[in-house]
């Protein structure tokens, strides 16, 4: 499986992924896109000799002009699988629909809970007990494709966004890759619009 990673940041999800695809048996990262030049994900891509790429928006470019100009780079790569791990860019239908059932996110939250930024402050605001973070397929309408894995971390009474950031981002580095190797082994599927795994709903 030949997997293509988007980060916008730090990448450590990009690196959890890198992690567990070090057999190879699994599929490779073949390639990481960034949106920003000075993002550390691309650092890490280059500690572990894999191809990188970068495709900084224009001022004055419309989201379409830019989105074309990604899909081109992404395209370069001949992905079976593209990640967006922390990719701060919201993607036109036209990019998303060429890549349905071929491309997944992570979000910080129980989703449908929270789409958006700020996911671990709202939590905190609402008085939630329980948040967490959800691996989706990736549909034109944001953060609203079928989820694939979620895992939940509790909220405590002191807790700020911060405690919850670290708390949710060391459940993502566990069900991340987990979610990319059931794709890899061709368990996943995205069929009208819901989330298969071994042909289970
Ligand atoms: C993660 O919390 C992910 O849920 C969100 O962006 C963050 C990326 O973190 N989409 P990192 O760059 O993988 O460290």
């Amino acid at each position: 499986c030949r997997i293509v990673v988007l980060v916008s940041g730090n990448g450590s999800n990009l690196q959890a992924i890198i992690d567990n695809c070090d057999d190879h048996l699994l599929g490779e990262v073949v390639g990481v896109i960034s949106n920003k030049p000075d993002a550390y994900g691309l650092i890490r891509a280059h500690h572990h000799e894999i191809d990188t790429s970068t495709v900084i928006a224009q001022e004055s470019e419309t989201r379409e002009d830019y989105d074309a100009r990604l899909q081109i780079v992404i395209d370069k790569y001949q992905p079976d699988l593209i990640v967006l791990a922390g990719f701060m860019r919201i993607l036109t239908p036209q990019l998303v629909n060429d890549y349905l059932g071929k491309m997944i996110n992570i979000h910080p939250s129980l989703l449908p809970k929270y789409p958006g930024l700020h996911t671990h402050q709202r939590a905190i605001d609402a008085g939630d007990f329980v948040h967490g973070t959800s691996v989706h397929f990736v549909i034109p309408e944001l953060d609203a494709g079928p989820t694939i894995l979620q895992a939940k971390v509790p909220v405590y009474e002191e807790d700020v966004a911060h405690d919850l950031a670290l708390r949710v981002h060391e459940q993502e580095h566990a069900i991340y890759p987990m979610v990319v190797k059931w794709f890899s082994q061709q368990r996943l599927q995205m069929k009208n619009g819901q989330c298969y795994l071994d042909g289970q709903l």
